[in-house]
């Protein structure tokens, strides 16, 4: 290994571009760029002319990326349906890999992945950049000083009112496996369990929604076409835990509702409770802690807001900032032989609630039970 970490990037859309690109280069003391891969060539040489070391090259064919033997890790940031293949021929070929979330779209392809990483004895990581927000850093300091004591009861907001992507394949449920619960509800889950530090999961009811696919109308990005529409518009979920807490999960890109609430948690412990909501405007996110104090029913927040993304006024966006703390989260990882911040064990719980919600819907609500 040079003394710097030589990275290949496939898939490089909205997010590897927006916050993969990004957030590695402001990391360039410690890895370079050297391969950029996409089924659009365009893309690929478009990135590797902005970002790429002296020695880059644009591809098409991901198995080029994976079989060059001087690339020591590999992020995936393609559709939902290809991270498993890719994540996995890149782990067989001794790289690391950091996939974007989803991880995969089953829970079995997700085992497969974590399998592979442990076997190859390769690192794995999933794009969960937002425990990085400057909230969720503060809510996890909260939790770790024992303030909400023993969090048994939580709920995982994932909604937009009227927020479906109109662009790229979000809306695909061939190339991404389904909709807001898959793509939103992730995020949210995984700062739940995440918070809770609960990953044994005893079984999972879920429900989904195909309600609104033909009303494009008052979607905040404009009207999506109803005819290529083929994912759900809401999904809701209950899991319960082997120790006995529980998890509400609700999921949505068009649901009619007063407020959006989108990568929000509520947290219940025995010593306080903790909650998050979209500030009225802008991407802020007031966090609010409930306990009890003297006697009476306390609430309390940050004197300064924690801004959603980053800094608050600071000339970041969400991705770059995220995507810089995420990278350099990363590479630490692999440089230092430590645990990734986002373990592939724990995003794989994740996948497997997300597929166990969309089971139960498709068997009319019926329990899927962990082992
Ligand atoms: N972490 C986040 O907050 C976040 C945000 C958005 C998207 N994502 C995830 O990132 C992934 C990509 O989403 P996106 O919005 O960037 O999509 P996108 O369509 O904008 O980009 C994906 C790119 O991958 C390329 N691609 C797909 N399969 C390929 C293959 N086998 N070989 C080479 N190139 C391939 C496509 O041509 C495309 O350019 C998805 O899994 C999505 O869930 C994560």
């Amino acid at each position: 290994m040079s003394d710097k970490l030589r990275i290949g990037i496939i898939g490089l859309g909205f997010i590897g571009t927006q916050k993969h690109l990004v957030g590695l280069s402001q990391h360039l003391d410690r890895c370079d760029m050297v391969a950029f891969c996409d089924y659009e060539i365009d893309r690929a040489e478009k990135a590797q002319k902005e970002y790429g070391s002296d020695d880059s090259y644009a591809c098409t064919d991901y198995r080029k990326v994976v079989d060059d033997p001087s690339i020591d890790v590999v992020h995936v940031c393609t559709w939902n349906v290809n991270h498993c293949e890719i994540t996995c021929a890149a782990l067989e070929a001794g790289k690391h890999v950091l996939v974007e979330k989803p991880m995969a779209v089953t829970g079995e392809d997700a085992r497969k992945m974590v399998e592979t990483a442990k076997r190859t004895g390769k690192k794995l990581s999933v794009g969960f950049q937002y425990r990085f927000r400057k909230e969720a850093q503060f809510l996890r300091k909260v939790v770790d000083e024992g303030r909400l004591g023993e969090i048994y009861a939580a709920k995982a907001h994932a909604i937009r009112r009227r927020g479906v992507p109109i662009w790229g394949v979000f809306t695909d449920k061939e190339k991404q496996g389904g909709g807001p619960l898959i793509d939103l509800g992730g995020h949210a889950i995984d700062q739940a369990l995440w918070y809770m530090d609960n990953y044994e999961v005893a079984q999972v009811v879920g429900v989904v929604n195909y309600k609104l696919g033909d009303k494009p109308e008052g979607n905040m990005a404009g009207p999506w076409d109803p005819e290529t529409y083929s994912v759900e518009d809401s999904a809701f979920g209950f899991v319960t835990f082997k120790n006995g807490a529980s998890l509400f999960v609700e999921a949505s890109w068009a649901l009619n509702v007063q407020d959006s609430r989108e990568g929000c948690v509520t947290l219940c412990g025995t010593e306080g409770g903790a909650d998050t909501v979209q500030a009225p405007a802008g991407s802020d996110l007031i966090v609010t802690l409930n306990n009890v104090q003297g006697g009476e029913l306390v609430k309390t927040h940050p004197e300064a807001a924690a801004a959603y993304f980053g800094a608050g006024g600071d000339a970041m966006s969400g991705f770059e900032y995220m995507g810089g703390l995420e990278a350099g989260a990363w590479l630490d990882a692999i440089l230092d032989d430590t645990e990734p911040y986002v373990t592939a064990e724990q995003a794989c719980v994740v996948t497997e609630i997300l597929d166990a919600i969309y089971k139960s819907a498709e068997n009319g609500g019926k329990p899927v039970v962990f082992d």
